[in-house]
Parts: structure tokens; C-alpha cells; sequence
């Protein structure tokens, strides 16, 4: 199985979600591929941001070798499942998409997770809030749990 996560710069929100969903495959000891990216290309090769790692670091989570990546339809293509952080990442990713086959890999990540109606569709771009890092961390933590419980199954 190899899934990307993917926000606008991939530089905050999706870094946490790669990182966290592989933690969820390695502690079910699986081998899967997780990349993220982003639909912007102004961080791309920047690694992520100081206050993304410093949230991760928290809770023994290294997420410093990162770098950001700007998505491409061969991502589009490769990947099996493609989880957008908000519903204007997944338009973006939708519009890109060349194929329908494309177009049904592309999910919102909280409705991948069941979790759409207890807490909204979007894990919110928290770029301008530096006290908006926990929580995101806290929902990016539970969504991952649930979409590698969903996959387990
Ligand atoms: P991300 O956050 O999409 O979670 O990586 C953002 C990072 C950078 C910008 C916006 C959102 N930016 O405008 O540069």
C-alpha cells in the first residue's frame, strides 16, 4: 500500500500526517510506502515547518529529514491513496487528476477517518496561527489511527 498526504505547502499539516501515519504502519508492522506533498510548489525542498517539528519532537516523532514536495500527476498515478487535508486541497487534487481511476484515490482525510461529522471536514491550515499547532497535531495524531484501523481491516 502507498499513500501520500497531501496540504498546500507541505511544510505543517501533511509532514505531521506522514509522519504519523507511519508510525500507525510500523507499530502494525507494516511495510507500506507514506509520502506527502503539497499542491503548492513555493516550499518545495524546504523541510518542514520549525513549529511542525517542534510539535512532532513533543511526542517522539522526528519528522526533520522531510522535504516538501510538490504533488505531480505521476503521484496522481502512483500512489493508492491520496488524502487531502482540506476540501480545497482535495479540489485541487481532484482537478489535476487525469483519470477517474485518478479521481477515486483522492479522499478528504478526515472523511477517510470517519470523522467528518464529530470534527469537520478540514484539519484548518494553522500557517498563521502558532498556537493552532497542538491541536492540529492532536486531530492529524487521531485521523491517522483511524485511517490505518480502517485499512487494517
Ligand atoms: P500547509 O501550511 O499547507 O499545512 O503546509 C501552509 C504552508 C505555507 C503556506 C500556507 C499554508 N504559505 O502560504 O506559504
Amino acid at each position: 500500500m502507498k499513500i501520500i498526504a497531501v496540504c498546500l505547502g507541505n511544510i505543517c499539516r501533511s509532514p505531521l500526517a506522514e509522519g504519523l501515519l507511519r508510525r500507525e504502519a510500523e507499530s502494525r508492522g507494516l511495510d507500506w510506502e507514506i509520502a506527502s506533498g503539497g499542491t503548492a510548489n513555493y516550499h518545495t525542498g524546504n523541510p518542514p515547518d520549525p513549529r511542525s517539528v517542534a510539535v512532532a519532537r513533543e511526542h517522539g516523532i522526528d519528522i526533520t529529514t522531510q522535504r516538501s514536495h510538490h504533488v505531480s500527476e505521476e503521484d496522481l498515478e502512483y500512489y493508492d491513496l491520496v488524502l487531502g487535508m482540506d476540501r480545497q486541497n482535495v479540489a485541487d487534487l481532484k482537478a489535476r487528476a487525469q483519470t477517474q481511476d485518478q479521481r477515486d484515490k483522492i479522499h478528504l482525510f478526515l472523511d477517510y477517518a470517519g470523522l467528518a461529522e464529530s470534527d469537520g471536514p478540514d484539519v484548518f491550515d494553522p500557517y498563521y496561527d502558532d498556537r493552532a499547532y497542538a491541536g492540529v497535531y492532536q486531530l492529524v495524531e487521531k485521523a491517522a489511527m483511524r485511517v490505518m484501523d480502517r485499512l487494517g481491516d
